[in-house]
Protein backbone atom coordinates (compact mmCIF):
# COMPACT_ATOMS: atom_id res chain seq x y z
CA UNK A 1 0.00 0.00 0.00
CA UNK A 2 1.26 3.37 -1.31
CA UNK A 3 2.35 5.98 1.72
CA UNK A 4 0.00 8.98 0.79
CA UNK A 5 1.32 12.07 2.79
CA UNK A 6 -0.82 15.02 3.55
CA UNK A 7 -0.68 18.54 2.13
CA UNK A 8 0.64 19.89 5.18
CA UNK A 9 3.48 17.39 5.63
CA UNK A 10 4.22 18.80 2.01
CA UNK A 11 3.86 22.26 3.08
CA UNK A 12 6.20 21.23 6.48
CA UNK A 13 8.70 19.83 4.66
CA UNK A 14 9.37 22.56 1.84
CA UNK A 15 8.74 25.31 4.52
CA UNK A 16 10.98 23.90 6.62
CA UNK A 17 13.64 23.64 4.11
CA UNK A 18 13.14 27.10 3.34
CA UNK A 19 13.25 28.44 6.40
CA UNK A 20 16.49 26.29 7.62
CA UNK A 21 18.15 27.65 3.99
CA UNK A 22 17.60 31.71 5.48
CA UNK A 23 20.17 30.47 8.44
CA UNK A 24 23.43 30.75 6.54
CA UNK A 25 26.76 32.85 6.46
CA UNK A 26 25.97 35.65 3.55
CA UNK A 27 29.82 36.02 2.84
CA UNK A 28 29.85 32.62 1.78
CA UNK A 29 28.78 30.43 -1.60
CA UNK A 30 26.04 28.04 -1.35
CA UNK A 31 24.25 27.70 1.41
CA UNK A 32 26.52 27.81 4.50
CA UNK A 33 26.01 26.78 7.98
CA UNK A 34 28.77 25.33 9.56
CA UNK A 35 29.15 24.16 13.32
CA UNK A 36 29.55 26.89 15.48
CA UNK A 37 28.77 30.12 13.38
CA UNK A 38 26.22 32.64 14.59
CA UNK A 39 23.64 31.67 11.79
CA UNK A 40 24.30 27.47 12.71
CA UNK A 41 22.84 28.95 16.56
CA UNK A 42 20.67 30.72 15.45
CA UNK A 43 18.81 27.92 13.24
CA UNK A 44 18.88 25.57 15.95
CA UNK A 45 16.57 27.61 18.03
CA UNK A 46 14.63 27.11 15.18
CA UNK A 47 15.21 23.32 15.05
CA UNK A 48 13.83 23.10 18.66
CA UNK A 49 10.98 25.00 18.62
CA UNK A 50 9.97 22.69 15.33
CA UNK A 51 10.02 19.79 17.60
CA UNK A 52 8.19 21.68 20.48
CA UNK A 53 5.77 22.05 17.64
CA UNK A 54 5.31 18.54 16.63
CA UNK A 55 4.55 17.91 20.46
CA UNK A 56 8.21 16.65 21.28
CA UNK A 57 9.42 17.19 24.61
CA UNK A 58 13.16 18.97 24.09
CA UNK A 59 16.20 19.33 25.62
CA UNK A 60 19.34 20.25 24.44
CA UNK A 61 22.94 18.18 25.93
CA UNK A 62 25.46 18.91 27.09
CA UNK A 63 27.14 17.75 23.43
CA UNK A 64 24.79 20.67 22.39
CA UNK A 65 22.56 18.23 20.15
CA UNK A 66 18.75 18.67 20.36
CA UNK A 67 16.96 15.83 21.41
CA UNK A 68 13.39 15.94 21.10
CA UNK A 69 11.35 12.98 22.88
CA UNK A 70 8.35 11.07 22.26
CA UNK A 71 7.17 9.29 25.45
CA UNK A 72 6.41 5.40 24.29
CA UNK A 73 3.89 3.45 26.50
CA UNK A 74 7.15 1.94 28.57
CA UNK A 75 9.34 4.66 29.36
CA UNK A 76 11.69 2.92 31.04
CA UNK A 77 12.14 0.37 27.96
CA UNK A 78 15.21 1.19 25.87
CA UNK A 79 14.43 4.18 23.26
CA UNK A 80 13.91 4.03 19.82
CA UNK A 81 16.50 6.54 18.55
CA UNK A 82 16.12 8.81 14.54
CA UNK A 83 18.03 11.41 13.16
CA UNK A 84 20.39 13.47 11.55
CA UNK A 85 22.72 16.91 11.28
CA UNK A 86 20.99 20.54 10.21
CA UNK A 87 25.02 21.70 9.70
CA UNK A 88 26.42 21.92 6.18
CA UNK A 89 29.66 22.46 4.63
CA UNK A 90 31.11 25.44 3.10
CA UNK A 91 29.33 26.11 0.08
CA UNK A 92 26.71 23.42 1.04
CA UNK A 93 23.55 22.22 0.11
CA UNK A 94 19.65 22.42 1.90
CA UNK A 95 19.45 18.79 2.04
CA UNK A 96 22.44 16.33 3.64
CA UNK A 97 21.53 16.10 7.22
CA UNK A 98 18.27 18.23 7.01
CA UNK A 99 16.38 15.94 5.53
CA UNK A 100 16.68 13.23 8.13
CA UNK A 101 15.69 16.19 10.78
CA UNK A 102 13.24 17.39 8.99
CA UNK A 103 11.67 14.00 8.63
CA UNK A 104 12.19 12.61 11.64
CA UNK A 105 10.05 15.41 12.89
CA UNK A 106 7.54 14.81 10.45
CA UNK A 107 7.37 10.47 11.56
CA UNK A 108 6.88 11.62 15.17
CA UNK A 109 3.76 14.05 13.86
CA UNK A 110 2.46 11.52 11.91
CA UNK A 111 2.75 8.70 14.67
CA UNK A 112 0.55 11.18 16.88
CA UNK A 113 -1.67 12.05 14.20
CA UNK A 114 -2.63 8.57 13.37
CA UNK A 115 -3.03 7.55 17.17
CA UNK A 116 0.02 5.24 16.75
CA UNK A 117 1.38 5.07 20.56
CA UNK A 118 5.02 3.08 20.86
CA UNK A 119 5.63 1.24 22.89
CA UNK A 120 8.85 2.49 23.72
CA UNK A 121 9.97 6.34 23.49
CA UNK A 122 11.05 7.53 20.43
CA UNK A 123 14.07 10.07 20.36
CA UNK A 124 14.49 12.67 17.42
CA UNK A 125 17.96 14.19 17.26
CA UNK A 126 19.83 16.73 15.39
CA UNK A 127 23.44 16.34 16.20
CA UNK A 128 25.62 18.80 16.76
CA UNK A 129 28.42 19.70 13.88
CA UNK A 130 28.70 16.14 11.81
CA UNK A 131 30.10 17.40 8.55
CA UNK A 132 34.20 17.68 9.16
CA UNK A 133 35.45 21.01 10.27
CA UNK A 134 38.15 23.54 10.69
CA UNK A 135 39.16 20.94 13.05
CA UNK A 136 39.45 17.76 11.19
CA UNK A 137 37.48 16.07 12.51
CA UNK A 138 33.39 14.89 11.99
CA UNK A 139 30.09 13.74 13.62
CA UNK A 140 30.90 16.38 17.27
CA UNK A 141 27.71 15.48 18.82
CA UNK A 142 27.03 11.54 17.83
CA UNK A 143 30.61 11.35 18.78
CA UNK A 144 30.17 12.60 22.31
CA UNK A 145 27.09 10.30 22.62
CA UNK A 146 28.78 7.32 22.01
CA UNK A 147 31.82 8.50 23.90
CA UNK A 148 34.16 8.66 20.76
CA UNK A 149 35.31 12.13 21.98
CA UNK A 150 38.41 12.09 23.19
CA UNK A 151 40.12 14.75 25.65
CA UNK A 152 43.10 14.81 23.33
CA UNK A 153 40.43 15.54 20.09
CA UNK A 154 39.51 19.30 22.11
CA UNK A 155 43.18 19.83 21.63
CA UNK A 156 43.06 20.10 17.83
CA UNK A 157 43.14 23.16 16.19
CA UNK A 158 41.59 25.31 12.91
CA UNK A 159 44.21 26.60 10.90
CA UNK A 160 44.25 30.14 12.93
CA UNK A 161 45.19 28.13 16.03
CA UNK A 162 42.13 28.04 18.52
CA UNK A 163 41.90 24.84 20.24
CA UNK A 164 38.38 22.83 19.41
CA UNK A 165 37.72 22.55 23.34
CA UNK A 166 37.64 26.80 23.32
CA UNK A 167 35.43 26.86 20.15
CA UNK A 168 32.86 24.56 22.29
CA UNK A 169 33.33 26.80 24.97
CA UNK A 170 32.67 30.11 23.05
CA UNK A 171 29.86 28.63 21.71
CA UNK A 172 28.44 28.40 25.40
CA UNK A 173 29.26 24.54 25.97
CA UNK A 174 31.03 22.97 29.07
CA UNK A 175 34.09 20.94 27.17
CA UNK A 176 34.69 18.99 30.72
CA UNK A 177 31.02 17.78 30.64
CA UNK A 178 30.50 17.03 26.54
CA UNK A 179 30.07 13.13 26.93
CA UNK A 180 27.56 13.40 30.14
CA UNK A 181 24.88 13.03 28.24
CA UNK A 182 21.64 10.93 29.73
CA UNK A 183 19.70 10.16 26.95
CA UNK A 184 22.65 7.94 25.38
CA UNK A 185 23.54 6.10 28.89
CA UNK A 186 20.09 4.16 28.58
CA UNK A 187 19.98 1.27 27.22
CA UNK A 188 18.96 1.85 23.30
CA UNK A 189 16.84 -0.25 21.25
CA UNK A 190 17.76 0.94 17.50
CA UNK A 191 19.21 4.01 15.31
CA UNK A 192 17.85 4.62 12.15
CA UNK A 193 18.56 7.82 10.44
CA UNK A 194 16.96 8.92 6.66
CA UNK A 195 19.62 10.74 4.37
CA UNK A 196 19.69 11.77 1.05
CA UNK A 197 22.03 9.53 -0.89
CA UNK A 198 24.53 12.21 -2.11
CA UNK A 199 25.48 10.07 -5.21
CA UNK A 200 23.84 8.92 -8.41
CA UNK A 201 22.91 4.92 -8.22
CA UNK A 202 19.49 5.48 -6.83
CA UNK A 203 18.80 8.17 -9.42
CA UNK A 204 20.58 5.94 -12.08
CA UNK A 205 18.90 2.84 -11.24
CA UNK A 206 14.98 5.11 -11.10
CA UNK A 207 14.80 3.65 -7.54
CA UNK A 208 13.18 5.48 -4.78
CA UNK A 209 15.20 4.19 -2.00
CA UNK A 210 18.17 2.42 -0.54
CA UNK A 211 18.83 -0.22 2.31
CA UNK A 212 22.37 1.30 3.48
CA UNK A 213 24.44 -2.53 3.92
CA UNK A 214 27.85 -0.61 5.39
CA UNK A 215 29.23 3.04 6.03
CA UNK A 216 33.10 3.82 4.52
CA UNK A 217 35.61 4.34 6.22
CA UNK A 218 38.12 7.33 5.68
CA UNK A 219 41.69 7.62 6.44
CA UNK A 220 43.16 11.27 6.31
CA UNK A 221 46.37 12.36 6.56
CA UNK A 222 48.75 16.08 6.48
CA UNK A 223 51.38 15.60 4.55
CA UNK A 224 54.48 18.61 5.09
CA UNK A 225 57.02 18.94 2.61
CA UNK A 226 59.97 20.29 3.57
CA UNK A 227 62.83 21.46 0.63
CA UNK A 228 65.40 24.28 0.51
CA UNK A 229 64.57 28.06 -0.52
CA UNK A 230 66.25 29.08 -2.90
CA UNK A 231 66.35 31.86 -6.01
CA UNK A 232 63.84 31.11 -8.99
CA UNK A 233 65.89 32.39 -11.38
CA UNK A 234 69.03 31.22 -10.71
CA UNK A 235 68.90 27.33 -9.36
CA UNK A 236 69.07 25.22 -11.93
CA UNK A 237 66.34 22.67 -12.03
CA UNK A 238 68.64 19.77 -11.22
CA UNK A 239 69.62 21.46 -7.73
CA UNK A 240 66.72 22.45 -6.52
CA UNK A 241 64.54 20.30 -3.64
CA UNK A 242 61.15 21.57 -4.25
CA UNK A 243 58.70 21.09 -1.70
CA UNK A 244 55.46 22.22 -4.00
CA UNK A 245 56.54 19.66 -6.91
CA UNK A 246 56.91 16.50 -4.07
CA UNK A 247 53.22 17.73 -2.93
CA UNK A 248 52.37 17.26 -6.67
CA UNK A 249 53.66 14.09 -7.25
CA UNK A 250 51.70 13.23 -3.60
CA UNK A 251 48.17 14.83 -5.09
CA UNK A 252 48.51 12.39 -8.18
CA UNK A 253 50.02 9.32 -6.00
CA UNK A 254 46.67 10.02 -4.02
CA UNK A 255 44.87 10.13 -6.59
CA UNK A 256 46.37 6.98 -8.48
CA UNK A 257 45.65 5.24 -5.34
CA UNK A 258 41.55 5.81 -5.70
CA UNK A 259 41.61 4.78 -9.10
CA UNK A 260 43.55 1.59 -8.47
CA UNK A 261 40.79 0.33 -5.94
CA UNK A 262 39.75 -2.63 -6.75
CA UNK A 263 35.74 -2.52 -5.87
CA UNK A 264 34.80 1.15 -3.88
CA UNK A 265 37.87 3.37 -3.06
CA UNK A 266 37.85 6.90 -3.70
CA UNK A 267 41.10 8.95 -2.68
CA UNK A 268 41.21 13.14 -2.80
CA UNK A 269 43.36 15.77 -1.94
CA UNK A 270 41.66 18.90 -0.72
CA UNK A 271 44.41 21.63 -0.30
CA UNK A 272 48.16 22.48 -0.67
CA UNK A 273 49.40 25.19 1.13
CA UNK A 274 52.67 26.61 0.53
CA UNK A 275 54.39 29.13 3.13
CA UNK A 276 56.03 30.40 0.40
CA UNK A 277 54.47 33.84 -0.63
CA UNK A 278 56.81 35.38 -3.70
CA UNK A 279 56.71 33.66 -7.01
CA UNK A 280 60.71 33.97 -7.16
CA UNK A 281 61.09 31.54 -4.78
CA UNK A 282 61.33 27.92 -5.27
CA UNK A 283 58.68 26.55 -2.30
CA UNK A 284 60.71 24.96 0.92
CA UNK A 285 57.38 24.37 3.07
CA UNK A 286 54.20 22.57 1.75
CA UNK A 287 51.04 21.54 3.41
CA UNK A 288 48.81 19.19 2.13
CA UNK A 289 45.68 17.61 2.62
CA UNK A 290 44.02 14.00 2.05
CA UNK A 291 41.81 11.31 2.57
CA UNK A 292 41.37 8.04 1.16
CA UNK A 293 37.21 5.95 1.44
CA UNK A 294 36.55 2.80 1.40
CA UNK A 295 33.84 -0.01 2.89
CA UNK A 296 36.19 -2.38 1.70
CA UNK A 297 38.11 -3.31 5.00
CA UNK A 298 41.36 -5.26 2.88
CA UNK A 299 42.22 -2.71 0.80
CA UNK A 300 41.40 0.50 2.98
CA UNK A 301 43.82 -1.21 5.67
CA UNK A 302 46.63 -1.31 3.26
CA UNK A 303 46.33 2.00 1.94
CA UNK A 304 48.51 3.81 4.80
CA UNK A 305 51.57 1.56 4.07
CA UNK A 306 51.26 1.59 0.14
CA UNK A 307 50.91 5.48 0.01
CA UNK A 308 53.20 6.39 2.70
CA UNK A 309 55.92 4.30 0.83
CA UNK A 310 54.97 6.05 -2.52
CA UNK A 311 55.51 9.58 -1.14
CA UNK A 312 58.44 9.00 0.94
CA UNK A 313 60.22 7.49 -2.32
CA UNK A 314 58.93 10.29 -4.56
CA UNK A 315 59.85 13.12 -2.49
CA UNK A 316 63.24 11.12 -1.81
CA UNK A 317 64.10 11.48 -5.25
CA UNK A 318 63.43 15.25 -5.33
CA UNK A 319 65.51 15.78 -2.11
CA UNK A 320 62.41 17.05 -0.20
CA UNK A 321 61.84 15.57 3.35
CA UNK A 322 58.26 14.47 4.41
CA UNK A 323 56.56 14.18 7.33
CA UNK A 324 53.27 12.35 6.96
CA UNK A 325 50.31 12.36 10.54
CA UNK A 326 48.11 9.82 9.41
CA UNK A 327 44.29 9.86 11.46
CA UNK A 328 41.55 7.57 11.12
CA UNK A 329 38.02 9.70 11.30
CA UNK A 330 35.99 6.74 10.99
CA UNK A 331 36.42 2.61 10.44
CA UNK A 332 34.06 1.24 8.09
CA UNK A 333 30.81 0.55 10.08
CA UNK A 334 28.20 -2.04 8.70
CA UNK A 335 24.61 -1.63 9.14
CA UNK A 336 22.66 -4.15 11.71
CA UNK A 337 21.24 -6.66 9.66
CA UNK A 338 18.42 -6.98 11.46
CA UNK A 339 17.76 -3.25 11.12
CA UNK A 340 18.11 -3.52 7.17
CA UNK A 341 15.50 -6.58 7.33
CA UNK A 342 13.10 -4.01 8.69
CA UNK A 343 13.57 -1.39 6.32
CA UNK A 344 13.52 -3.49 3.41
CA UNK A 345 10.31 -5.02 5.09
CA UNK A 346 8.92 -1.58 5.89
CA UNK A 347 9.55 -0.65 1.65
CA UNK A 348 8.01 -3.69 0.67
CA UNK A 349 5.11 -2.86 2.46
CA UNK A 350 4.88 0.26 1.44
CA UNK A 351 5.23 -0.56 -2.27
CA UNK A 352 8.59 0.91 -2.82
CA UNK A 353 11.17 -0.25 -4.99
CA UNK A 354 14.39 -0.44 -2.85
CA UNK A 355 18.15 -1.58 -2.99
CA UNK A 356 21.07 -2.55 -0.59
CA UNK A 357 23.87 0.61 -1.18
CA UNK A 358 26.85 1.15 0.57
CA UNK A 359 27.75 4.44 1.56
CA UNK A 360 30.44 6.34 0.64
CA UNK A 361 29.78 9.87 3.23
CA UNK A 362 29.82 9.34 7.21
CA UNK A 363 27.68 10.14 8.83
CA UNK A 364 26.13 10.45 12.82
CA UNK A 365 24.86 6.42 12.08
CA UNK A 366 28.61 5.50 12.65
CA UNK A 367 29.04 6.70 15.82
CA UNK A 368 25.62 5.47 16.94
CA UNK A 369 26.03 1.82 15.75
CA UNK A 370 28.51 1.81 19.10
CA UNK A 371 24.84 2.27 21.21
CA UNK A 372 22.56 0.42 19.10
CA UNK A 373 22.13 -1.40 16.37
CA UNK A 374 22.07 1.07 13.35
CA UNK A 375 20.50 1.35 9.81
CA UNK A 376 20.12 4.02 7.10
CA UNK A 377 17.00 4.74 4.54
CA UNK A 378 18.59 6.47 1.27
CA UNK A 379 16.77 8.70 -1.36
CA UNK A 380 17.83 9.77 -4.24
CA UNK A 381 20.12 13.17 -4.71
CA UNK A 382 19.61 14.66 -8.22
CA UNK A 383 21.99 14.04 -10.42
CA UNK A 384 24.31 12.40 -7.54
CA UNK A 385 25.44 16.18 -6.24
CA UNK A 386 25.90 16.87 -2.84
CA UNK A 387 28.38 19.18 -0.98
CA UNK A 388 27.60 21.97 -3.46
CA UNK A 389 24.60 24.72 -3.60
CA UNK A 390 23.31 22.06 -6.45
CA UNK A 391 22.26 19.40 -3.84
CA UNK A 392 18.96 18.95 -4.37
CA UNK A 393 16.04 16.00 -4.07
CA UNK A 394 12.56 16.26 -5.12
CA UNK A 395 9.79 16.68 -2.34
CA UNK A 396 7.90 13.75 -3.29
CA UNK A 397 11.42 11.62 -3.08
CA UNK A 398 11.07 12.65 0.39
CA UNK A 399 8.27 12.05 1.15
CA UNK A 400 8.48 8.58 0.02
CA UNK A 401 11.38 8.42 2.83
CA UNK A 402 9.34 9.84 5.58
CA UNK A 403 6.87 6.99 4.59
CA UNK A 404 9.42 4.54 4.69
CA UNK A 405 10.90 6.13 7.87
CA UNK A 406 7.07 5.64 9.73
CA UNK A 407 7.04 2.13 8.85
CA UNK A 408 10.38 1.26 9.64
CA UNK A 409 10.11 3.12 13.27
CA UNK A 410 6.45 1.18 14.01
CA UNK A 411 8.14 -2.04 12.80
CA UNK A 412 11.71 -1.48 14.87
CA UNK A 413 9.29 -0.54 18.09
CA UNK A 414 8.35 -4.01 17.88
CA UNK A 415 11.51 -6.02 18.16
C1 LIG B 1 30.09 13.97 5.34
O1 LIG B 1 29.14 14.20 4.60
C2 LIG B 1 31.23 13.22 4.87
O2 LIG B 1 31.01 12.18 4.21
O3 LIG B 1 32.36 13.66 5.09
MN1 LIG C 1 25.06 14.26 6.10
MN1 LIG D 1 27.76 16.04 4.44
Amino acid sequence: MLHTPSDETIDRLESGLAALAEFRDPSRPGWTREVFSEPYRASREWTAKRMREAGLEVVVDNAGNIVGRLPGEDPSAPALVTGSHTDTVDGGGRFDGIVGVLGAIEAARELQQTGTRLGRDLLVVDFLGEESNAYGLSCLGSRAAARELAPEDLERTDYRGVRLGKAYADYGLDPSKLTEIPWARRRLHRFIELHIEQGPTLEKRGLPLGVVTAITGIERFIATFTGSADHAGTTSMEDRRDAMVAAAEAVLAVRSEGCGAPTHGVATSTRVESESRSPNVVPSLVRMYSEVRSVDEYWLSGVKGRLTGEILAKSAELGVDVGLDWSTDNHIVKADKGVQDVVASAADSLDIAWAPIPSGATHDAVHMASLAPMGMIFIPSKDGKSHCPEEWTDTADIEVGVGALVQTIKELDRL
